[in-house]
């Protein structure tokens, strides 16, 4: 497509310079029009009116009369109300199907060679359980990851702990009154939270126990060995709850430097905002003003001295530009975060960092369950392992119900069951706020993540029963089924290079569904198995393409494949 595009770019061009015009970005201004009555591709004339001095149907119609039979694979053009339409020949379609089947590993590229990109994401604060809340960083970043990798980047993934802060002095000092470590171990992170839910009502009716909990975590910062080694195990008892949700979902992380990492980092930090003038002291606290950018200002330091989320970021991202020389630094969290990051961003450019306009904050929507926000205190929270567990259920019955021979069922549940769960938290808009409701959670019909594994079971199936057949695509002219799943199978690097710039990976989700329900077409109205000679090559082929392309949608969006459902 892209080759066709440039080849019409070229002619476009050279009409313009005959007459009197300048070159433009043609390529640009090609359209593919919604309706396939108006052929496979569109050129707007409006824009040439001006150079040209004449009306855009007039341009149009002397464009059609240059163009006609100058480009082989363009078998008719029409000139329609100031546009240009051109309908290619099927043998296009064909040779496109033929470079696809040759591509190495068609819709990546290597336009990142050379690049690093941190991802920032997940991130989930311990001695907390994950929940619903942190599905959308976690699959949005993971997926971002791929998405990266796929276009040549180097990736570096950073789960960016939240396991520093006030807190842990609140942690240590209930730990310490209420728990211990017998408890910790067995319990693991419920314990944690429920010491922690203890503290926060004791100290409502205590006020001395804040107290306490602030000289804990001045003792933290100053490292003592005995509260060192307390709040290490809330540390991994946490991690070891982490990695079973990171496992179930394919993620890997290549940094696990949280916030604690910067803890002897920050001084020097501190100390060059203060060198360039950026600190103010203001009611006892240091802030850098951001009057003058409209936001309120970012706090450095507390009255007591103790640093803050922002410091530890602040700090963060100038380690991370020495370590890994990053072109981007991609933070995914929930849009309530996005004050934060602006400031933060605006601090280091004010530092006079002119990476700082490197550094990207991907927000998505904020999540509730039953209509409420989110509150882990007042339990209206999903735990992400109920989550899980649930579907994987739900999935377990259906294969028992569907397809009991089925070889790995268990394994099959698990990759239907999580992926209806990712699929979910991808296939909107990530800006968009949602609810959160069981029965959509856990429902496997419509446009859901197990439909797109099903289709690519199909196709995996129809391949294994022509297995060690010879597909090719001479000497057969497709149908409009089989062309309007070329089209698609044509768009996938654009649609890949699309996710990737907006960050969407609901793009990726959404090309998925419209291949499925191209080639389930496909599969209805044109026999397959059924078929013979160069029809059946074909559309073996044909599958083959579909199912490749399928299964890198599915890695791309960190679902598992399904070879058999
Ligand atoms: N721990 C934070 C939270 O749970 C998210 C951290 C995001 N990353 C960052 N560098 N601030 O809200």
């Amino acid at each position: 497509m892209f080759t066709l595009k440039n080849t019409i770019a070229e002619c476009v061009n050279a009409f313009l310079a005959e007459n009197g015009g300048e070159a433009m970005d043609i390529q640009g201004l090609l359209e593919t029009p919604a309706d396939i009555k108006n052929g496979d591709i569109s050129l707007p004339c409006f824009r040439f009116s001006k150079a040209l001095r004449k009306a855009p149907p007039m341009i149009a119609a002397a464009l059609k009369e240059k163009l006609e039979g100058a480009i082989p694979q363009v078998e008719k053009i029409d000139a329609v109300s100031g546009y240009l339409n051109f309908y290619l020949s099927p043998a296009f379609y064909t040779e496109a199907l033929k470079g696809i089947a040759s591509a190495n590993d068609f819709g990546s590229s290597d336009i990142g060679k050379g690049k690093t990109v941190c991802l920032d994401f997940s991130s989930p604060n311990i001695a907390k359980r994950f929940h619903v809340g942190h599905l959308g960083t976690t699959a949005i970043g993971g997926c971002l990851k791929n998405l990266y990798d796929f276009c040549g980047y180097t990736t570096v993934g950073i789960n960016h702990l939240g396991d520093w802060g006030t807190q842990f002095g609140k942690l240590i000092v209930a730990y310490k009154k209420w728990s211990s470590f017998e408890r910790v171990k067995e319990r693991g992170i419920s314990e944690l939270v429920d010491i922690y839910v203890r503290f926060s009502a004791e100290a409502e009716k205590d006020d001395s126990l804040n107290d306490e909990a602030r000289a804990a975590f001045a003792k933290l910062e100053s490292l003592d060995e005995e509260y060192i080694s307390i709040w290490q195990s809330f540390k991994e008892i946490s991690l070891k709850e982490y990695m079973k949700t990171y496992e179930l979902l394919g993620i890997e992380f290549d940094s696990y430097n949280g916030e604690s990492f910067y803890n002897d980092k920050m001084e020097a930090i501190v100390e060059e905002l203060r060198e360039k003038n950026l600190l103010v002291v203001d009611d006892g606290a240091s802030i850098v003003r951001l009057d003058d950018y409209d936001m309120p200002p970012a706090i450095i330091l507390k009255k007591d001295g103790s640093t803050l989320y922002a410091t530890r970021d602040i700090t963060a991202a100038v380690w991370r530009k020495n370590n890994y020389d990053f072109y981007k630094c991609i933070y995914v969290t929930s849009a309530g975060q996005s004050l934060h990051f602006a400031q933060y961003f605006k601090v280091l450019e004010l530092m006079g960092y002119d990476w700082a306009k490197d550094l990207v904050h991907v927000p998505y929507g904020t999540m509730s369950v039953n209509g409420e926000k989110l509150a882990s205190r007042t339990g209206n929270v999903i735990l992400l392992d109920d989550l899980f567990a649930e579907a994987i259920a739900k999935a377990e019955k259906i294969i028992e119900e569907k397809n009991s021979d089925l070889k790995d069922k268990h394994g099959t549940a698990v990759a239907v069951g999580v992926g209806a769960i990712v699929f979910g938290a991808l296939s909107n808009g990530r800006i968009k706020d949602t609810n959160f409701v069981w029965e959509e959670a856990l429902s496997f019909e419509g446009n859901t993540g197990p439909y797109v594994q099903y289709t690519y079971a199909r196709a995996a199936s129809i391949l294994r029963k022509a297995e060690g057949e010879q597909g090719g695509f001479d000497g057969y002219t497709p149908q409009s089924e089989e062309i309007a799943l070329t089209k698609l199978l044509c768009t996938f690097p654009d649609k890949v290079l699309l996710a990737l710039s907006d960050h969407e990976p609901c793009v990726i989700a959404r090309y998925a569904l419209d291949l499925c329900a191209a080639y389930n077409l496909f599969y209805h109205n044109c026999t397959i198995l059924k078929a013979e000679g160069e029809a059946r090559a074909f559309r073996l082929q044909l599958t083959a393409i579909v199912k490749h392309v399928l299964g890198k949608c599915l890695d791309l969006l960190g679902m598992k494949r399904t070879e058999e459902i």
